[in-house]
């Protein structure tokens, strides 16, 4: 889908890019990570043509962009600069129409694209008429994240898009951006410096340096075999931990029999075998605590005579939840154990043991 071959930028006697050469296919989602001023903004331009290569071959869709008019293949890819930079005397569904315009959309379908993004963004349509000094700067990089989308180009290049945010809103967009992908399949070329975000959106990482690429591969890969010291020291020790930002509860979440409070303790004492708790949900299936092993149990009264009650807020992890996040919340609550729940209702549970075991698949 995208080929860079050997591809150089240079600048005087300074190379800014130098030799770089990656296949990107169609519905990746490649991001370049490394330090500031290793190529990586050169290079996503170098492939809509704002920069010209110094040496090398870059193709989208097995075409040369030499042998593309620069307007013609720029229409044809969405592109989100690194400071956002959203025309101030346009409103906003007028930014996001730029493209569209360009191609002599009909008016009907713009304003229906315009909607449909805006809602896409997590903007509601009362934001179409304001203007770019108007919002805060995740409204905006939300508003050039749509604006990259609005022509339907299959390829998609984001330059820092979520630069300069808080880690809350940061992480929200992080979220949208994948929920986006997943729909809409593009190609994507994303810049960043922030390893976690590269780590949490991409199919595949190029770690780049002084120009050139030294590691391209699949964030597993890149955590699990850094390929040198630079690679190693730059994704960081917690690597283990980023692993596990990519798999969730709902991966490695075992199924269990839960009891109720109303059941008698003979009945359910069989379903212990090797457990220590059993988790316990009202007539509903919702959890409302526990029933452990070690208590002095009396076979006559019921579960909820013996149980620990607790709140699901603390104690059930959600089958959406990164195995990050519950590794922490198993260790807020100083437990090896913790109930997974469901739309309310108790379907699994969740072992520290399981988790240590997928971290090193
Ligand atoms: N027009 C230019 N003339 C001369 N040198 C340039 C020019 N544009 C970029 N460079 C140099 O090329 C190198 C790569 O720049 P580039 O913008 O690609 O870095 P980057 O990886 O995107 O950095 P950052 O993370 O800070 O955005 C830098 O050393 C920069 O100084
Ligand atoms: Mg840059």
């Amino acid at each position: 889908m995208i080929e860079l071959k050997n591809v150089t930028k240079k600048y005087g006697e300074d190379t800014a890019v130098d030799g770089v050469s990656l296949k990107i296919d169609k519905g990746d989602f490649c991001v370049l990570i490394g330090p500031s001023g290793c190529g990586k903004s050169t290079t996503l331009k170098m492939i809509n043509r704002l920069i010209e290569p110094s040496g090398g071959e870059i193709f989208t869709d097995g075409l040369d962009v030499k042998k593309q008019k620069p307007e013609i293949l720029r229409r044809g890819i969405g592109y989100v600069i690194q400071s956002v930079g959203l025309f101030p005397h346009m409103s906003v569904s007028d930014n996001i129409a730029v493209v569209p315009r360009l191609l002599k959309w009909e008016n009907s379908r713009i304003d229906k694209q315009v909607n449909e993004l805006l809602s896409l963004v997590e903007l509601g349509s009362d934001y179409a008429d304001k203007y770019p000094h108007q919002l805060s700067g995740g409204e905006a990089q939300r508003v050039g994240v749509a604006r990259a989308l609005a022509a339907d180009a299959d390829i998609l290049l984001m330059d820092e898009p979520f630069g300069a945010l808080d880690p809350v809103t940061r992480e929200a967009l992080q979220k949208g951006l994948l929920r986006i992908q997943k729909k809409l399949k593009k190609t994507v070329v994303f810049v960043t410096h922030d390893i976690d975000e590269a780590v949490r959106l991409a199919t595949k990482i190029a770690i780049m340096k002084d120009g050139r690429v030294v590691q391209y591969d699949t964030p597993e890969n890149i955590l699990n075999n850094p390929a040198d010291k630079f690679t190693e020291e730059f994704i960081g020790i917690d690597r283990a931990l980023k692993n596990l930002t990519r798999m969730f509860v709902k991966d490695i979440s075992s199924k269990v029999s839960t009891v109720k409070e109303r059941d008698k303790i003979s009945d359910v004492i069989g379903l212990f075998c090797d457990k220590v708790y059993l988790w316990v949900t009202d007539e509903n299936g919702r959890f409302t605590g526990w029933l452990s092993k070690s208590a002095k149990l009396d076979g006559s009264a019921e579960v909820k005579d013996f149980m620990h009650r607790a709140s699901s807020e603390q104690y059930c992890l959600s089958t959406d939840t990164t195995l990050k996040d519950a590794l922490s919340k198993l260790v807020m609550n100083g437990v090896v154990v913790l109930p997974v729940s469901e739309d309310d209702l108790v379907i699994g549970e969740i072992s520290l043991q399981s988790i240590l075991e997928s971290g090193n698949g």
